[in-house]
């Protein structure tokens, strides 16, 4: 198996011989973006686990063998996680045979022993004094655009104001980009969606990998630069832990250390996961709260329940409701026999709405004290590094906005649009007004 960061699928798995089919259930179609709990709680109550034909992998509906996949990494490997779910075109695959187009799999597609190594570093640099650092600077750019929005007043896009800049610049500064690049950054990283969880069309294929190229060169100009000239981030961290042991780059089968090419692929998949579900989940948060303004008026009587009032949106209507895994050997879940080289998408929406881990699990309940037993950060090694930092970033935005705009609403009638991918999920656009 290759450390490629991004490996398209050759071809489409097959269904195990004797599992339960599933031939029009697609997580693309229409009805199941718009609102994926309905029709996920009927799979699960008909299958813990069964083949999707659409998807071409097999999906897992039921808490504990998610949790069981999760535990057992020798098993089911992580390697598919940013793999594009279906074949790409060949025009972009000759855009992605760029030479010098080579990040290696570092952190969530990345295997043990391998990935034990690297994360001891990663781990590190989401430590608590880098935390403090970032609580102080989020509060801050969070007013200001705060700030802006009120000043250009009711009603306003949330997404655009507030939600989409806030987690990309937070996790920009955390890594070192200088702001002066954000709005360049962006527009590369905003794609990848598509292109590891949707289904983009020959051009947008295309157009995405151009980006991807693009951005992988800048974190490599980047990295260099920091190489020479080190900050108070988390590059200068790594580059130091670089330097101190090198690892792989003066033994391939090295058991410490990290490589430089690994520090450059840190940079460039953290990106991504850094601010994307991020965006989602506060404006999940608000899709949920403001319509039930009981719990909207609890919040801003008692700013302590912003914690746990996003711990049970992250369970409710979650910013993630899948992640994947491939078999590496033959074996066995929930009955089913699966041969090795199996894809298989573990459906968090259906978990994290199970009547046999929560009571009354269609209520959203800010209060619930099982909340944070959801599985939208995932579990086991590769449990979510910026667990932290997402749970800190959208309570600060909850305990701002409540205290600043009591009376926020959202817009009447609006219809909500989802982009079409398999694993992220929030609103393209969120129209709030106030008074
Ligand atoms: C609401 C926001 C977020 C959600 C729902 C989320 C969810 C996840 C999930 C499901 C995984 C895979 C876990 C597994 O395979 O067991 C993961 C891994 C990861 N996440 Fe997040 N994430 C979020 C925010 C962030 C942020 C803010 C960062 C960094 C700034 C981040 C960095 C990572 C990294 C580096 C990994 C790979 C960890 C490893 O393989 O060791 N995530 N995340």
């Amino acid at each position: 198996m290759t450390n490629t960061y991004h490996r398209p699928p050759e071809q489409r798995s097959t269904a195990p011989s004797g599992c339960p089919v599933h031939a029009s259930w697609s997580p693309l179609s229409a009805e199941y973006l718009a609102d994926p709990y309905p029709i996920a709680n009927e799979l699960r109550d008909e299958h813990s686990v069964f083949w999707s034909d659409q998807l071409a992998h097999l999906v897992v509906t039921d808490m504990s063998l998610i949790e069981e996949v999760f535990m057992n990494p020798d098993v089911y490997a992580s390697s598919n996680v940013q793999d594009p779910i279906a074949p790409l075109c060949p025009a972009a695959r000759d855009v992605l045979a760029a030479p010098d187009f080579d990040p290696v799999a570092v952190m969530s597609n990345r295997q043990m022993p391998d990935h034990a190594r690297i994360r001891v570093f990663t781990r590190q640099g989401f430590g608590n004094r880098r935390l403090k650092t970032l609580e102080d600077y989020m509060r801050s750019r969070a007013t200001h655009l705060l700030d802006e929005m009120i000043a250009h007043g009711s009603p306003a896009e949330f997404v655009q104001s507030f939600a989409f800049p806030l987690p990309a610049e937070i996790v920009f500064r955390f890594i070192g980009f200088p702001p002066e690049d954000d709005r360049m950054i962006k527009s590369w990283c905003v794609n990848r969606k598509a292109f590891s969880w949707g289904q983009p069309t020959e051009a947008e294929q295309v157009a995405i990998a151009e980006g991807m190229i693009d951005y992988w060169r800048y974190c490599r100009d980047f990295v260099a630069s920091r190489r020479d000239n080190r900050a108070d981030d988390f590059t200068s961290e790594l580059l130091d832990a670089w330097e101190a042991d090198p690892g792989p780059d003066t033994n391939p089968n090295a058991e410490t250390g990290i490589s430089y090419r690994e520090v450059e692929s840190v940079v460039y998949g953290i990106s991504f996961a850094g601010h994307d579900p991020v965006t989602a989940l506060m404006c999940n948060t608000l899709l949920c709260l403001l319509p039930r303004r009981d719990q909207w008026q609890a919040l801003i009587d008692d700013p302590s329940l912003a914690a746990n009032a996003v711990e049970e949106t992250l369970r409710f209507e979650s910013s993630q409701i899948s992640w994947r895994r491939v078999t590496n050997v033959d074996t066995t879940l929930g009955g089913v026999d699966i041969p090795a080289g199996t894809r298989l998408m573990l459906n968090f929406a259906s978990a994290n709405h199970s009547p046999d881990r929560f009571d009354n699990p269609e209520e959203f309940d800010i209060t619930r004290e099982t909340a944070n037993r959801h599985i939208s950060f995932g579990k086991g090694i590769h449990f979510c590094l910026g667990a932290g930092l997402a749970r800190m970033e959208a309570r600060i935005a909850l305990e701002l906005l409540a205290e600043r705009l009591p009376n926020l609403r959202l817009v009447d009638d609006q219809s909500l649009t989802y982009f079409p991918n398999i694993t992220f999920r929030g609103p393209n656009a969120l129209h709030v007004e106030w008074s």
